[in-house]
């Protein structure tokens, strides 16, 4: 099932010479990052110095992964694409589409029989192609991934943003729109704009109630959502050492949440022992042959302000346990500030749930932490004040925590234990409570907690801890409790504290599994037929996109203007809505949604310029599409920030949108608009947003000279008949702009598989 070594193996046996010649050209020592990445050029050995945060360079990624949400309309795209197999080794992971309700097995029961429609579709589709299929119940893409397929030094994709999870073992990871992932998928190279660097020093150690979620609590109070966009956060030192294998993939987790293109680490001996424990003796092997380039040179890390474009220092003995939220990951506030911060903000204090587990922290040493505070609550008699919900990452992790007395001692607290799968962190969550829109506060060890996230409702508050924290929170039930001060009260009325967690980093009888879930392809899938039923609400065989023509784009119309916040859940929500990742047409009718309209400031209410009624945006745009009149969205800062989903691009595009005009992207997002044959626009001047009005016209005086490093020039027709010139910049460069001119990225592979 596993990793393949040979290909390990490969790049290991390519590397020296790459980094030892990129480290000539850039003609300085070399981090680990631009090592990964110099030694992964689609060109083979390296022949020029690319500048960060400039150039586009063409990169050759050693896999490949997709979760069941997004490998829906990768594969439905990769199918298009005319390839026997795919280029490069490639996995699916069925985790997204479980709903966390009454427990594991019913759940999966269910899971299995409403949606055996779209399971069996991927497992077909990965038999066919060569694709390794683990099956639902298996568990989170990232844990997976981890513990079978993540190697030091290697450089993967996934349709998923979280899959710079794969740092904590040393890769360069990113996560990317399925139209990405089938280029790869494809054969052909993957583009990345050349990231700048930050650097990140930990010094001291992690001890006590902080975890190493906590370090990355703290970055992204310092960098905020936006703060690594367009770089690789590389972490170093001696604090960096002295953290666990998988707390490393907390950390570079949520490097998704600020922004950042990834995260990793150096090679280390807690990789070392990882790869170890999870039965990869040879990986472990391989990586120490070429230890050296499986980590920044020493002179990098000695004077990081001189190789790095920013350099941040964390002091882990000063570093104290955070809860960030609500609503936004990186408001970050230390555990025992919190409730002052809640009181002023009319945050509820009262917790309703707290829930363990996801991508971000699921691991064997995250149960062992939240369970070493669990244990106590049950031995001093304290009465949980909150409901429970645990999320094992893997089967494997499931397996053997369950060998291991741990997932018991969360039962003896009266928690659930969902399926090793996604659940409330994607909405899947039917919550047995609080049904309305009640303002509610919940605490979980997920990495999101925008509104609506977990379970649907605005008024609920989530906050982002470590497990540990969050069992103790949970087991208070206040949000102002601190663990490391405050007491309870027991059963007996006894004033008690809570120990320090305590954690086993992996499990000293080792880990085991019966069924990990894993089903590998067919040598030949020649033979293997995919159906899809025209009938389908959940499936739909893609239509190519038909270029935007140019004089289409005098006369578009306003859609909506965005205020304020629009991330890819806004434009496509999660929830309920991924029974419809499969099927383009419907899943349209939650475009943009959740986007609050400038105007008004509702959501999914917007006016219909040709008869003046307003209403749903879905409905809006297509009546415009049925009018022939293309319509134009916009949008504030970091649109399109979240997940990697290229629904968020395609729905627009489905519906007739042609441009997304924004004072600033998300990386992905940018990308997703690109490879669906739209423009996705910034505002040269930011302060023209306020320009737009709700009954505005858009002429595109200069399309037809679109091209590279050239502003385009916008005419905004208003309703009294004035208008306003304004500027828009771009980052097209001229692949992009082919793909804009044959309508997307996917019909210039088509084109030139038929040449
Ligand atoms: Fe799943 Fe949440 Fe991670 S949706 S992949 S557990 S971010």
């Amino acid at each position: 099932m596993a990793f393949d070594i040979d290909m390990i193996k490969g790049v290991y046996a390519n590397m020296a010479e790459r980094v030892d010649k990129a480290r000539e050209i850039v003609g300085k020592p070399l981090t680990l990052s631009e090592k990964i990445l110099y030694s992964h050029l689609w060109d083979g050995n390296p022949s020029k110095a690319f500048t960060r945060g400039k150039d586009y360079v063409d990169f050759a990624p050693d896999r490949i992964a997709c979760q069941d949400a997004t490998a829906q309309m990768a594969l439905l795209q990769f199918m298009q694409a005319g390839k026997p197999k795919v280029a490069v080794p490639t996995t699916v992971h069925c985790d997204h589409l479980i709903q966390a309700k009454s427990g594991a097995v019913s759940d999966l029961k269910v899971a299995n029989s409403t949606s055996a429609e779209v399971f069996n579709f991927l497992e077909s589709v990965s038999n066919k192609y060569g694709i390794g299929f683990w099956k639902p119940g298996a568990g989170i893409i990232h844990q997976v991934v981890l513990e079978n397929y993540a190697f030091p030094g290697g450089m993967m994709i996934g349709t998923d943003s979280h899959t710079v999870n794969a740092g904590g073992l040393g890769m360069v990871a990113i996560g990317v729109g399925g139209a990405d992932a089938v280029d790869v998928m494809a054969g052909m190279a993957w583009e990345l704009k050349f990231p700048k660097l930050i650097g990140v020093k930990l010094t001291g150690n992690i001890s006590g109630w902080t975890s190493a979620k906590d370090v990355i609590l703290k970055v992204a109070g310092i960098l905020t959502v936006k703060g690594g966009t367009g770089a690789i956060v590389e972490y170093f030192g001696e604090g960096a050492k002295n953290l666990s294998c998988t707390g490393k993939g907390t950390i570079c987790n949520m490097g998704a949440e600020v922004g950042a293109t990834t995260s990793t680490f150096g090679y280390d001996e807690s990789m070392e022992r990882y790869l170890r424990a999870t039965d990869r003796n040879d990986v472990a092997d391989a990586a120490n042959q070429v230890k050296e380039y499986l980590t920044a040179d020493a002179e990098v890390y000695a004077n990081p302000e001189q190789y790095f474009d920013e350099v941040i220092e964390i002091n882990l003995d000063e570093l104290r346990p955070h809860l960030n939220g609500p609503f936004t990951p990186d408001l970050a506030t230390p555990v025992g500030e919190l409730g002052e911060k809640a009181k002023a903000n009319d945050w509820p204090l009262k917790v309703e749930w707290g829930l363990i587990g996801s991508c971000t922290n699921s691991s064997y040493e995250d149960l062992t932490r939240a369970a070493s505070i669990a244990k106590q609550a049950v031995d001093k008699k304290i009465k949980p004040k909150s409901d429970f919900g645990i999320n094992p990452g893997s089967e494997q992790i499931r397996f053997t925590a369950e060998r291991d007395g741990i997932l018991e001692i969360f039962e003896n607290l009266g928690a659930t234990i969902f399926t090793n799968a996604c659940g409330p962190c994607i909405g899947q969550w039917d919550r047995s409570d609080a049904k309305g829109d009640e303002k509610n506060t919940i605490v979980h060890s997920f990495n999101r907690n925008f509104s609506k996230r977990a379970d649907g409702n605005p008024n609920t508050h989530a906050f982002v801890g470590s497990p540990e924290m969050v069992a103790a929170i949970a087991i208070s039930g206040r949000l102002d409790f601190d663990p490391m001060n405050d007491t309870l009260l027991n059963e007996d009325g006894e004033e008690v504290k809570l120990d320090m967690p305590l954690g086993i980093e992996l499990p000293p009888k080792g880990f085991a599994v019966e069924d990990a879930g894993f089903l590998a392809p067919d040598a030949d899938g020649s033979g293997v037929e995919v159906k899809v039923s025209p009938e389908s609400e959940r499936l739909q065989l893609l239509e190519p996109f038909t270029p935007i023509k140019d004089e289409s784009l005098m006369g578009a119309k306003l859609l909506i203007k965005a205020f304020g916040k629009c991330t890819t859940d806004h434009i496509s929500m999660a929830g309920p809505w991924l029974r419809f990742r499969g099927h383009l047409d419907n899943i349209s009718n939650n475009c943009l949604i959740g986007a609050v309209n400038a105007f008004g400031k509702k959501t999914n209410f917007v006016k219909n310029q040709l008869t003046g009624e307003f209403a749903g945006v879905p409905d809006t745009a297509r009546a415009y599409k049925a009018a022939g009149v293309r319509s134009i969205v916009v949008g504030d800062h970091n649109y399109g920030e979240g997940s990697s989903r290229e629904h968020a691009a395609m729905e627009p595009r489905h519906l007739g949108v042609a441009a997304v005009i924004v004072k600033s992207f998300a990386r992905i997002h940018e990308t997703n608009l690109k490879k669906q044959g739209m423009l996705g626009l910034t505002f040269a001047n930011e302060a023209d947003y306020d320009l737009v009005q709700e009954d505005d016209t858009f002429n595109f005086i200069d399309i037809a000279e679109f091209a590279p490093d050239k502003q385009l020039t916008l005419e905004l027709v208003h309703a009294d008949g004035s208008k306003d010139v304004i500027k828009l910049n771009h980052t097209y460069n001229q692949p992009q702009i082919d793909w804009y001119r044959e309508g997307s990225a996917l019909n210039v592979i088509k084109k030139e598989n038929v040449a």
